[in-house]
């Protein structure tokens, strides 16, 4: 039984328990915890379950057994059960403490910055190295929806702004994600290792477009990334279009 259950367990390990998967360097830290965290809670459980199985059987009512006393203190069994989920909790908050310290932490090191506005309802992306942007409109239509570019295998860092209410900037694909919150840059820096398009939502409820406030993030070798920089250059995208109104939300001008 607990040969099946152990076994059932190393299978959804090989499969992280139904995560998506990661495509920066930083995501594989918050996969690893999500698979600690469900073989840690299947080591409790499968100790649990076996203990009740075993008192059932154990210590079932046979033909003629009294009536035991229904009321009685044991004072180590229930220090155990006190000390034992303080524990638990202890160990979750510490590897969570430290994982999130290592996913927030900015080096400053970034190859490239992007300033990204939430708005109601879309998202602009200013890539600040090359003065060019991308401006979004909400919409539920793939072709429609602002496109995020990056070079594969090298650092980005994000900053993040708001003008009128909090959105939340959320990439599933790089596991992570990131409240926008007016009157405040959030910085995070991801290096991300995997060609491919992804998408992106807004994961803050925002008002009546929430739904359609979607993006595409587009991980590029360098080349097509520069091209892109220069394709928007000569579209005339050129300068921070929300520099304005994200400095006079931080200094709280509406
Ligand atoms: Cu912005 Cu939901």
């Amino acid at each position: 039984m607990g040969a099946i259950l152990a076994g059932l367990v190393w299978w959804g390990y090989q499969y992280d328990f139904g995560f998506p998967e990661g495509i920066t360097e930083q995501s594989a830290i918050t996969a690893h915890f999500w698979n600690g965290t469900w073989v840690a809670a299947f080591a409790v459980g499968i100790l649990t379950w076996g203990l009740m199985l075993y008192a059932s059987i154990a210590y079932r009512r046979r033909h003629g057994d009294p009536m035991p006393r229904q009321l009685r203190y044991n004072i180590p069994i229930e220090v155990m059960y006190t000390v034992t989920p303080i524990a638990m909790v202890l160990a979750i908050v510490f590897f969570t403490v430290r994982d999130e310290a290592e996913l927030t932490r900015v080096s400053n090191d970034q190859a490239e910055t992007v300033d990204v506005t939430g708005f109601r309802w879309s998202w602009s992306f200013y890539y600040a190295d090359h003065d060019v942007y991308e401006i979004g409109q909400p919409s539920l239509v793939d072709e429609d929806l602002p496109v995020l570019y990056l070079p594969v295998n090298e650092k980005v860092q994000f900053n993040l702004g708001s003008p009128d209410v909090i959105h939340s900037f959320w990439v599933p694909a790089f596991l992570f994600k990131m409240d926008v919150v007016p009157g405040r840059i959030n910085t995070f820096e991801v290096t991300p290792n995997e060609l491919g398009t992804f998408a992106g939502k807004c994961a803050e409820l925002c008002g009546v477009d929430h739904s359609r406030m979607l993006f595409n993030v587009k991980v590029v070798e360098r080349a097509e990334f520069d091209a892109h920089m220069d394709e928007l250059r000569a579209l005339g995208q050129t300068g921070d279009p929300d520099a304005g109104r994200i400095s006079d939300a931080a200094q709280g001008v509406e």
